[in-house]
């Protein structure tokens, strides 16, 4: 089964106040996307590897694999303006797959082992995201005061990789432009959820966190510089 992994590295890093792209950033002195494509060594089943990139800064990433003799990317694919846009170029480029990882180079600590779990699924289900049962107590609150305490039973927090047959995500895909949606795109599998088809929430690991804000990359430096 050709099964192609897709790392989206094209965001801007706006909210981290970076600036230069998110994914360049050094976390324990290595730039972030680096991590996870380390962990794909680690699997036998990927066939290829396209890595999403701001447009203009190609050459910038080709030299930090070069770096880090990082030899398993196949593609380096132009992103878009929207996180689906990057998701659409990177699957418009992919020739031969039947299954799709797509995964946030914003998660460097993605594991292996969540990897081979998730290709364990995707071969039952056609969707599937890991996910983590919320911790915390919700709340909705309006003006700065608390509007009322929210139920956590069945509450998910969504992590990527999310993986799905190559066949279903294209038709989501084509389904999400046909359409005028009037909310953000935050996540693959929504596409899918928008067709009426099911995802397969598979537990992620919450060291699996998204680095978005400042803090995040603080945490996750000390988390490296932890294992030295
Ligand atoms: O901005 P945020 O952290 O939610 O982005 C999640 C992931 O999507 C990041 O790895 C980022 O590089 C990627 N992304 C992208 N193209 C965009 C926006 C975000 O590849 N236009």
């Amino acid at each position: 089964m050709g099964v192609t992994f897709v790392l989206l590295a094209a965001g801007s890093g706006e909210r981290l106040g970076a600036k230069k792209p998110k994914a360049l950033l050094g976390v324990g002195g290595v730039p972030m996307f680096v991590y996870s494509l380390l962990q794909c060594n680690k699997v036998k089943f990927l066939s290829q590897i396209l890595l999403v990139v701001p447009v203009g800064y190609e050459e910038e990433f080709r030299k930090v694999l070069i770096k880090y003799r990082i030899k398993n990317v196949d593609k380096i694919v132009a992103g878009g303006l929207r996180r689906v846009d990057s998701v659409y170029n990177a699957i418009s480029a992919i020739e031969k797959s039947e299954v799709v990882f797509i995964h946030d180079a914003a998660r460097p600590f993605v594991s292996s082992k969540l990897l081979k779990s998730l290709f364990n699924d995707v071969k039952k289900y056609s969707a599937v995201t890991p996910g983590v049962p919320v911790r915390s107590t919700l709340k909705s609150c309006r003006r700065g005061f608390v509007e009322k305490t929210l139920k956590r039973d069945g509450v998910y927090e969504i992590q990527t990789p999310q993986v799905f047959k190559i066949k279903l995500i294209k038709s989501a895909l084509l389904n999400f432009k046909s359409k005028k949606v009037d909310f953000d795109i935050l996540d693959d599998s929504n596409l899918v959820e928008l067709m009426g088809k099911k995802v397969k929430i598979s537990l992620g690991d919450s060291l699996n966190f998204k680095i978005t804000y400042p803090d995040d990359l603080k945490l996750a430096r000390l988390i490296v510089k932890s294992w030295k």
